[in-house]
């Protein structure tokens, strides 16, 4: 039996994912995870401890794993290629005037993102031989398996893969858009009859994905830390400021449809003056006019290359993937400035996603014929991580009587009464989401009714931005009844513009601007989370929960009951369900 292991290996937010010998994913998950370190910066995908038990549950003795990753050979090339510094460098050290430019010429930086790069191709895999050497030491046995070779496929191909063949369509038409892959920083793809051909690929290092990184670290944010949603949330509270707006304009024009990126030179000179102009409470507040006017040339920016997929792949269907798939605020209003009709995003568009779309493609490549997954993964559920054991809850019941096993029934009717009370509860259930989102298998939860509730939330456990909005998690059908132009929105990918006439009943929820990036519930989808926001809706009438991670500040969403535990007593926390477990304080 044949398995796919597929590895994102940028530098950063490392994952991996394990295809079966009939094309379905068996599993997929971020390095974060595991090591509990914010995206796993130039860790690797596949760390040997973690391997060992995936390998364990999933493949079977006598496999073949080919190893796929996530970059083709090509982007050195490409990085080697340009004279000096390129725009795609100075993107990044234009906004680090403190930090990286102190520490680094521009030509040494250049050096380290190649060496970065080149490091986590040339040990793709390693942590895997490494776990299978090391059952076979242990054990005494052959190994579980052999590598059965070791491909590598280009980066935009990968991002196009996972958001194509992970979609619910037939037929439809990706745009990719990411800092940068081999030879560009956007790409089109074509899906027909399962088989994925290349539109178009942008060449040179101009790049919408830095671009908006730029703006992040100018409005006071780090982009390094992957900061960039924090301009989508602060931006409704800031104003069209017209000079701002011209100053960013000079860094990507448009020409005859097409974008055309500023020459180095000119990007320094911009982020010179635009650093002159900024607020001395930036750094503390964030610099909400330049967010706002940043996210009105990211979306025209985007209505570009959207306009670009219209024509070169016409179809009612699109599929957003690669990093700025992640701006939810466009996504949410991109039907609505094209002529495509339904939009794709899946769960995991930055680089995360790679390893799906690499195993795939192996898999695709071995069989010539095949269509995409088979159609219980059709569109691709988020729902591909770990599963926690809740041993740990059986060893806090021995010492807290409060903790206790009641079962799924009871652990919903009762999270339900504490959140229609006001109180914060941790839900753990089933397997992880693949992706950024917690998408209610990892979520604390509060109730969206209270003026309040989104400090109260900040204070006793997320401590973070005032700005930044909390999501909405709501019952599909009930969708409509409370959004203006309602679109199912299962990864939360999308942010829309809640009625007017609701706004008032679920003000934690409503950002400025009176929208929700929300998430759609159905029982087909997560039945434990379907059956917690029904529960509060007969309690309360409302089928919404403010839905945001397990994690705390500057963590990863957690990974193990354990975490959930320390979370549950070291902070605000008024409930904890895990499975069929549930403690109160
Ligand atoms: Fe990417």
């Amino acid at each position: 039996m044949r398995f796919y292991l597929g590895l994102a290996t940028t530098f950063h937010d490392p994952a991996l994912a394990l295809v079966g010998p009939d094309g379905t994913v068996l599993f997929a998950e971020a390095a974060e995870r595991f090591l509990q370190v914010k995206r796993a910066p130039n860790c690797e995908p596949d760390n040997p401890a973690r391997m060992a038990a995936l390998l364990q549950a999933y493949v079977p003795p006598g496999s073949e794993i080919v190893v796929a990753s996530s970059w083709g050979p090509q982007f050195t090339e490409f990085l080697r290629g340009q004279a000096g510094v390129g725009a795609f460098d100075l993107m990044a050290l234009a906004a680090h005037p403190t930090a990286l430019n102190r520490s680094f010429v521009p030509e040494q930086a250049e050096r380290v993102f190649i060496a970065d790069l080149h490091a986590a191709q040339a040990r793709a895999g390693h942590g895997t031989l490494l776990a299978l050497m090391q059952e076979g030491r242990a054990t005494g046995a052959a190994p579980r398996a052999t590598v059965a070779g070791q491909r590598r496929y280009p980066h935009h191909r990968c991002h196009a893969a996972y958001g194509l063949w992970g979609s619910p369509f037939d037929a439809a038409t990706a745009l990719v858009v990411d800092g940068m892959g081999e030879t560009g920083a956007a790409a089109l793809y074509r899906l027909d009859g399962g088989r994925i051909t290349e539109l178009r690929r942008h060449r040179g290092r101009g790049s919408l994905g830095f671009l908006y990184g730029l703006i992040t670290d100018l409005a006071g944010f780090d982009q390094v830390k992957g900061e960039e949603w924090k301009i989508m949330g602060l931006a409704p509270y800031g104003h069209p400021d017209p000079d701002l707006a011209a100053l960013l304009a000079r860094l990507c024009t448009v020409e005859g449809g097409r974008l055309r990126f500023a020459e180095a030179a000119t990007i320094q000179a911009v982020a010179a003056e635009i650093r002159a102009r900024r607020p001395a409470d930036a750094e503390e507040t964030g610099w909400a006019d330049l967010a706002r006017c940043g996210q009105d040339l990211f979306c025209d920016l985007m209505d570009v290359l959207v306009a670009e997929a219209a024509a070169l792949g016409p179809s009612d269907n699109l599929v957003i993937t690669g990093g700025c798939g992640l701006n939810s605020s466009y996504n949410g209003r991109v039907l609505g400035r094209s002529g495509f009709t339904r939009l794709h995003v899946p769960s995991a568009p930055a680089d995360d996603g790679n390893a799906v779309g690499a195993a795939w493609l192996a898999f695709a490549e071995d069989h010539p014929d095949w269509a995409g997954p088979p159609a219980a993964q059709r569109p691709l559920s988020p729902y591909l991580g770990s599963r926690v054991s809740t041993t740990a809850m059986e060893r806090l019941a021995e010492q807290e009587p409060r903790a206790r096993r009641v079962g799924h029934a009871e652990a919903t009717r009762a999270a339900a009464k504490i959140l229609a009370a006001g109180g914060l509860v941790g839900w753990v259930q089933g397997r992880a989401e693949f992706g950024p989102r917690a998408l209610g298998n990892r979520s604390i939860l509060a109730d969206p009714r209270p003026e309040g509730a989104k400090d109260a939330l900040n204070a006793k456990v997320k401590y973070r931005e005032a700005f930044r909005p909390f999501a909405p998690a709501i019952l599909a059908e009930a969708g409509p009844d409370w959004f203006e132009a309602y679109a199912d929105s299962p990864y939360m990918e999308r942010t829309l513009i809640w009625r007017a006439e609701v706004r008032a009943r679920v003000p934690a929820v409503v950002h400025q601007d009176g929208t929700g990036r929300l998430q759609s519930v159905t029982a087909a989808r997560n039945p434990a989370f379907a059956a917690l926001i029904a529960a509060f809706a007969d309690v309360t009438g409302v089928p919404i929960l403010l839905n945001t991670s397990f994690n705390v500040m500057g963590k990863p969403i957690l990974h193990s009951a354990e975490d959930a535990i320390l979370m549950f007593y070291t902070t605000g926390l008024d409930a904890l369900v895990v499975e069929d477990w549930l403690v109160v304080k």
